[in-house]
């Protein structure tokens, strides 16, 4: 019989890690579910419902074959062997640890269902990131539930990043697992193994204890942002001082022991995850009387905020302090190219930033819809008419004082930027917030062009 895995959860994570399941196991029946019917059509229809290069293709050879997609979540857990947690887990906003801690009253209740519904022996796997010890609250409540059936709780966080999800899923840095090192536990991760052994290479699949696994997803994410918060920092620096901080990171960057990478200066990081997963780190340093580890970590996501401001400052202090009823066209609003996530993009900050200044900003992204961007910045059901969409970025240049690019989507590097200047105000300053121009050229065509730490 073959083996079947289902996956509760059928967003960023869940869809592209069990889409690349079943394309590298064809032996294996994949089933991901969730609630939220409109995704799951989505799904199985011809236009996804996330944006991720080459996603469209791996599901298209697989749907229908050993990939299924489904509201059913209880038959979804009946039948499957494995089953993978991969539903959200934002930050809270209420009640103890608001704005912090880590809602987990997804997980709680995925965990719920599957001890309603399960029918025999399980191996749950959590891919959700989560705060340390949460494998303890789940196995607490499937316990408590079981009816005899053995769960056994894995942790197998996920390290894709969007927008190169693809690539990330096919050839991993590392897979982690997570166990018990009891009997049930070791028999359960090797079943784990065996699955990412159809195309990971043994060596690059690392198992350790549970709590090293949920703890080591949320320290890579801490290290990564923090590396980002390092190099902006620097980049303030840099704009006071003559330096410019690509050269920089280029030359620290070539000691073997930084590295080059993630050493991109910006307007600062977006994403679900970074901020997200550095606050409930930090909140469970405190919880566990670390005050000092906690306040550490905590700053990365305050330089980070202060990054954002500064953008959104810089803009208006060039612009001879006052921006108001001045056309400002944002290039860019999902947080990162090759995605159409909007999550914490810094997008978001630096359109209400402008916006609170009484600018006229008109955003154009090529894979954000419009009614998503009015939303994001002033919230559902509100109207602020200060605030547009274009259909393209010349559309949203044409008569600006200025432009900022706020997502670095290759289609702006080969903008026609002559005549976008010719259609501007006078002078016209351009930000970029990305360092993805070339701004000598830009000023050569008449821009006041900035870019970030230069
Ligand atoms: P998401 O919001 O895109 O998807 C989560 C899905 O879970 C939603 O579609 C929701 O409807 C569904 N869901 C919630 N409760 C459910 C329930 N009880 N039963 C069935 N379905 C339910 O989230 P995501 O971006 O895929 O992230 C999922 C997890 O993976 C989070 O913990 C996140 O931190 C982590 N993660 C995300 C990324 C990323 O790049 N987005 C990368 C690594 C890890
Ligand atoms: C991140 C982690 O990289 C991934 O391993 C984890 O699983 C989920 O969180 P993601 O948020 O999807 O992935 O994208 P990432 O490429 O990490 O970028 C995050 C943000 O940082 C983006 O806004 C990006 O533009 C910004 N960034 C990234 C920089 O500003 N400079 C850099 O050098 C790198």
């Amino acid at each position: 019989m073959a083996l079947k895995i289902c996956c509760i959860g059928a967003g960023y994570v869940g869809g592209p890690t069990m889409a690349m399941i079943a394309l590298k196991a064809p032996g294996i029946q994949v089933t991901v579910v969730d609630l939220n019917a409109t995704r799951i059509a989505a799904w199985n229809s011809d236009t996804l419902p996330i944006y991720e290069p080459g996603l469209d293709e791996v599901v298209r050879q697989v749907r229908g074959r050993n990939l299924h997609f489904s509201t059913a979540v209880a038959a979804g857990i009946r039948e499957a062997e494995i089953i993978f947690v991969s539903v959200n887990t934002p930050t809270k906003t209420y009640g103890v640890g608001a704005g912090r801690a880590a809602d987990l009253r997804y997980i709680e209740s995925v965990a719920r269902s599957i001890a309603e519904h399960a029918n025999g022996p399980k191996i749950i796997v959590e891919k959700s990131t989560i705060p340390v010890k949460t494998a303890e609250t789940i196995r607490d409540i499937l316990t408590a539930n079981s009816r005899g059936h053995a769960f056994e709780v894995l942790s197998n966080p996920e390290f894709l990043a969007e927008g190169t999800a693809v690539a990330d899923l096919t050839a991993p840095d590392r897979v982690l697992i997570g166990g018990e090192r009891t009997p049930g536990g070791e028999e359960a991760i090797k079943t784990l193994v065996d699955v990412y052994a159809h195309w990971v290479p043994r060596e690059r699949i690392i198992t350790t204890n549970l709590w090293s696994s949920e703890m080591a997803k949320l320290v890579a994410n801490a290290f990564l942002a923090q590396r980002i918060s390092s190099i902006n920092s620097i980049a303030a620096l840099c704009e006071a001082t003559g330096a410019d901080v690509d050269e920089v990171a280029h030359a620290i960057g070539r000691d073997s022991r930084i590295g080059p990478k993630f050493l991109k200066a910006s307007v600062g990081f977006g994403g679900s995850c970074f901020q997200k997963d550095i606050l409930n780190l930090s909140y469970l340093c405190e919880h566990f009387g670390l005050p000092e580890v906690a306040a550490y970590w905590e700053s990365v996501v305050r330089m980070n905020d202060w990054q954002k401001h500064r953008f959104s400052q810089r803009i208006v202090s060039s612009l001879y302090n006052t921006v108001a009823e001045k056309r400002i066209a944002v290039f860019g609003f999902a947080f990162k190219k090759d995605t159409n996530d909007t999550r914490e993009s810094p997008a978001i900050a630096v359109c209400r930033a402008l916006l609170a200044e009484q600018a006229r900003v008109v955003v154009y992204d090529p894979k954000v819809p419009a009614p998503e961007i009015l939303e994001e910045v002033v919230g559902k059901g509100n109207h602020e008419p200060r605030l547009s969409v274009a259909q393209s970025a010349y559309e949203a240049a044409a008569g600006a004082h200025a432009i900022a690019v706020v997502t670095e989507w290759d289609e702006f590097k080969t903008l026609d930027f002559a005549r976008i200047q010719a259609e501007m105000k006078h002078p016209s300053f351009l930000f970029d917030g990305r360092n993805i121009l070339d701004l000598p050229r830009l000023r050569a065509l008449g821009f006041r062009a900035h870019g970030i730490g230069k």
